[in-house]
């Protein structure tokens, strides 16, 4: 259990929030390294055990500290970059390179030099003009680069528009028109400096149903299909991006990796089976559902303001700089005040954060016992795109991270100092 209470407080992963809040301060992302390896022993168990030849690369993008690298390296799994950022984190980590993976649509030739010259195990290729640029900088190392395209599979799905990528009109993937899609896979083939590994899809995220999964991947192959036709060529490897959604609120119902995976994984080895070819590898790149229910947010009550009749806002001391989702595309939390679990709940407020935008509100409407200044407010299941979207906005100072371990914490990121908010500036 990471959730408990004891004597009035919310307890994570056996450590003590209020104390937690006492000793580093708030605001503070706390991840539990127990749920989080939680997370990898259930994609072992409904994944890469059922399936050979199968991995998983984590999303970086969703968060990422050197400590996580750590866990994912001794956990056996690969991890998806996509920045020269994500990248250097990863290889100062000593995370082994060639289980790096590199997304992208707009990777600068800078990061393609690194991706290169580190040997990346994958670089995912998002459209013609990316294309261009790693074969150019692959033939001027002399090295080549083992490649998946990224495709546009044009699949609509029932989240929200900003987290929405395999549409048609989208800025990932290559489009599959004929004149674009055939000529970049024939130049692939053909080169001296790429070695094309495959195919690559990423539908979106926070995904509950995994029809569109099952659509991608018919028509995945039969890209494939066409592709053995036109150049006998046959893929090797195809990755089937993350997206699978978690529980933010009652309303979610998320479903067991099985549940997406068993009915592509069937498509496949039916598709690789019924032709006699040996079968493909094949990846995902889970970001939220690895990592999203395995962190909290705890921030300090500060300044509560009634309205008579309209509503109160209780005010914390972080906000969209530490959790920028409900401001970007209207994201839904649950929390508690992490001090008076105990107490009834029976007032609905609104949590809002400190910078100075109207638009910076946490949780609409929480329903909370008797709240006061200094309460410790926890906001759940923060564990994927708060940390990593935190910004700097009105010079907050960007939140510390603790690890915890049934009953440990340990410090694995500092909070920012003032110092830290001007070092780089120049008179
Ligand atoms: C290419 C790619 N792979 C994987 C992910 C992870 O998605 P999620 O966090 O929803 O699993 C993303 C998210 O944007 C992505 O763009």
């Amino acid at each position: 259990m990471i959730l408990e209470t004891h004597n009035s407080n919310l307890y994570f992963d056996g450590c003590d929030t209020i104390e937690l809040a006492k000793e580093y301060g708030t605001p503070l992302f706390v991840m539990s390294e127990t749920a989080i390896v939680d997370k990898c022993q259930e994609l072992k168990k409904d994944f890469l055990s059922q399936y050979e030849n199968t991995r998983v690369a984590y999303a970086a993008k969703a968060f990422l500290t050197t400590a996580l690298c750590k866990i994912l390296e001794r956990e056996g799994f690969c991890i998806d970059v996509v920045s020269g950022g994500e990248l250097y984190t990863c290889i100062s980590a000593g995370f082994p390179s060639e289980k790096i993976e590199f997304n992208g649509n707009n990777k600068s030739e800078e990061e393609i030099s690194m991706a290169i010259d580190y040997q990346v195990g994958r670089i995912i290729v998002d459209n013609p003009a990316d294309y261009q640029v790693i074969q150019r900088i692959a033939r001027e190392k002399q090295k080549k680069a083992r490649i998946l395209f990224r495709i546009t599979p044009e699949i609509k799905i029932d989240t929200h528009a900003h987290i929405s990528t395999g549409q048609k009109d989208s800025k990932f993937g290559v489009p599959l028109n004929d004149s674009i899609f055939y000529p970049l896979i024939q130049a692939a083939i053909e080169s001296e400096y790429i070695e094309f590994l495959g195919f690559h899809f990423h539908l979106g995220s926070q995904i509950f149903d995994n029809q569109p999964y099952i659509n991608a991947t018919i028509k995945t192959l039969d890209l494939i299909e066409e592709v053995r036709k036109r150049y006998n060529y046959t893929i090797q490897e195809l990755n089937v991006g993350g997206g699978f959604g978690i529980r933010y609120t009652e309303g979610d119902s998320p479903k067991p990796y099985s549940y997406f995976l068993e009915p592509v994984m069937k498509l496949i080895y039916e598709f690789f089976d019924s032709r006699d070819l040996k079968r493909p590898s094949v990846v995902i790149e889970p970001g939220r559902s690895f990592i999203g229910e395995s962190g909290i947010t705890l921030y300090t009550i500060g300044n509560i303001k009634e309205i008579p009749d309209v509503r109160t806002y209780v005010s914390v001391d972080g906000g969209m700089t530490d959790n920028i989702r409900p401001a970007l595309y209207d994201a839904v939390y649950e929390g508690a005040i992490a001090n008076k679990m105990n107490l009834e709940r029976h007032k609905n407020v609104t949590i809002c954060g400190k910078c100075c935008e109207s638009g910076d509100i946490l949780i609409k409407n929480l329903c909370v016992p008797n709240v006061e200044r200094g309460d410790i407010l926890t906001v759940f299941n923060t564990g994927a795109y708060c940390f990593s979207m935190s910004s700097n906005y009105n010079k907050n100072r960007l939140p510390a991270v603790v690890l915890t371990k049934e009953g440990k914490a340990r410090l694995i990121v500092k909070r920012q100092s003032y110092q830290d908010l001007i070092e780089r500036e120049l008179v």
